[in-house]
């Protein structure tokens, strides 16, 4: 383990990622992927509506520039600092899965950086030239062109991105070539943005819906007219989404299936996607239900209504993400890289030589009476805190005593027991990454934090050791 790990021990590192991954992908692919392409397209028709009623036509242009005016102000803030955001949070949470995929996706990463620019650059350009295109036909041709640009590249970025989350969950062929083209096409890439892409339009239209009914007053003329287009680009955008969702599902047991080792973590992986199974009915039949009165009967849309198919189309999204992380375990990188940062390659070495030894931001390398705790803490450090904290989210000694009680002090000899073959219960668990003097440690470390709770601090606090590693 090469790098100094940084570790927050209340929320713990993986909260702090997915907090930030979660908020960024909602954005993104609603007011962004999902926004562009509906903009244009509310716009091109206000366009077409102006040569035979010009009144009607600028209703509807100037109801397009306020949706883009809302997607404008949130994607370039808080949409692209979370993108950013992600990037710095994984990097500090597991930077060797990081590094590995700078190694592999270095030129994806750096032509998503450009045509992200560029994105930017043309969401600018859309936005402050809107009402100097209305001045004559000619403009607003060019402008809806930039429209369709713009659309074009924000697409692309996901694109790109998409490949690399694939990857995470099953590298392909990419283990044997290890090239880049072969880490790209990963099994799962296709599916996943055949599922995406439609579901970031379904998910633009149900905002568009929601903000459009409140900015335009009951009564006003062309209110029924945009509310029943808008709608109608949902009900076009939902059964492909189903289908898109389908698609992908059908695809990760395809590929993962084979990765489940034991039958208790199958048992847990069907609960998910009996649960992803109900929330996919209840999403697509509301999308059905809210689009079908919209398009046929938009004067009877109750605005309050609408949030339900937004916050319906966020949780679909959610349940996805966290289904996604959840089958990626034990690895961060599929088959090749274990989400603790350790590759799967190294691990007969440090079980046999230790981990310890092999880490040189670890102060301790022999361990012996005297530093058995300080050496536990260690161990811990590098081989759970990726996924644990000692006594806030997901804490390792609460998850101790939920499972041998809390009358006795915990047993060091059982737990040790457990955890040289926890990946085989849990098989979300990497295996134990050290020798038998670095369990023990780990044990009586566990036991010591349950009898004298004390929070571990991560080197971003305390500082880091560093010591020269022999080989
Ligand atoms: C890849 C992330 C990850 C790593 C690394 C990891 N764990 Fe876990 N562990 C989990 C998750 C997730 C759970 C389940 C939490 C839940 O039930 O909600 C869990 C549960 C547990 C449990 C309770 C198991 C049960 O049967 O209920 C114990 C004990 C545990 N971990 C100990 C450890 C120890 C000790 C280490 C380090 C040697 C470790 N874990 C490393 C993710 C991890």
């Amino acid at each position: 383990m090469d790098f100094p790990l940084f570790h927050l021990d209340f929320m713990g590192n993986r909260l702090l990622v997915a907090l930030i991954a979660i908020l960024h992908v909602v954005i993104n692919h609603s007011l962004a992927v999902g926004f562009a392409p509906l903009v244009t397209f509310l716009e091109f028709r206000g366009y077409q509506k102006k040569q035979v009623n010009p009144e009607e036509g600028a209703a509807w242009d100037e109801t397009a520039r306020k949706l883009l005016f809302t997607a404008f102000i949130i994607t370039t803030t808080v949409g692209a600092l979370t993108g950013v955001g992600i990037w710095f949070a994984a990097s500090l949470a597991n930077p060797a899965s990081l590094g590995s995929l700078i190694r592999v996706f270095y030129f994806a990463w750096f032509t998503e950086w450009i045509i992200f620019v560029l994105e930017v650059v043309f969401i600018m350009i859309y936005f402050l030239t809107w009402k100097r295109s209305n001045e004559n036909p000619k403009r607003k041709r060019k402008h809806i062109l930039f429209g369709l640009w713009l659309s074009i590249f924000s697409w692309l970025t996901m694109a790109i991105i998409v490949a690399i989350l694939g990857f995470m969950m099953d590298p392909g062929s990419w283990i044997n070539h290890k090239t880049l083209f072969s880490g790209f096409t990963n099994p799962i890439y296709f599916p996943q943005l055949i599922f995406r892409t439609p579901i970031a339009m379904m998910m633009a239209g149900c905002i568009a819906l929601l903000i459009t009914a409140y900015i335009l007053k009951r009564g006003h003329p062309y209110r029924p007219g945009l509310l029943k287009n808008l709608s109608f680009w949902i009900l076009l955008w939902t059964p492909v989404a189903a289908a898109g969702a389908f698609i992908y599902y059908w695809f990760i047991p395809r590929s993962m299936i084979g990765n489940l080792p034991v039958a208790l973590g199958t048992q847990q992986f069907q609960d998910w996607y009996d649960s992803l199974l109900t929330v996919m009915i209840v999403v697509v039949s509301i999308g059905f239900a809210v689009s079908i009165l919209g398009t046929f009967a938009p004067r009877r849309l109750p605005k309050h209504l609408l949030f339900i198919p937004v916050v319906a189309s966020i949780l679909f999204l959610g349940t996805f993400e966290r289904l996604r992380e959840f089958i990626r375990k034990p690895y961060v990188i599929g088959d090749y890289m274990y989400a603790n940062g350790i590759l799967v390659e190294e691990y007969p070495l440090y079980q046999q030589t230790g981990l310890l030894k092999n880490s040189p931001y670890s102060s301790v390398s022999e361990i012996t009476d005297a530093n058995r705790l300080k050496a536990g803490e260690e161990v811990f450090n590098l081989a759970c805190t990726r996924c644990h904290t000692t006594h806030g989210v997901n804490s390792v000694v609460n998850r101790f005593e939920r499972m041998y009680g809390t009358e006795n002090p915990l047993n060091v000899e059982a737990m040790k027991a457990y955890m040289k073959s926890m990946h085989n219960v849990r098989y979300y668990m990497p295996p134990f990454p050290g020798n038998d003097k670095e369990l023990d440690a780990l044990a009586w470390y566990i036991q010591h934090q349950q009898a004298e709770p004390e929070p571990l601090e991560g080197p971003q606090i305390k500082g880091v050791d560093v010591k020269e590693i022999k080989y």
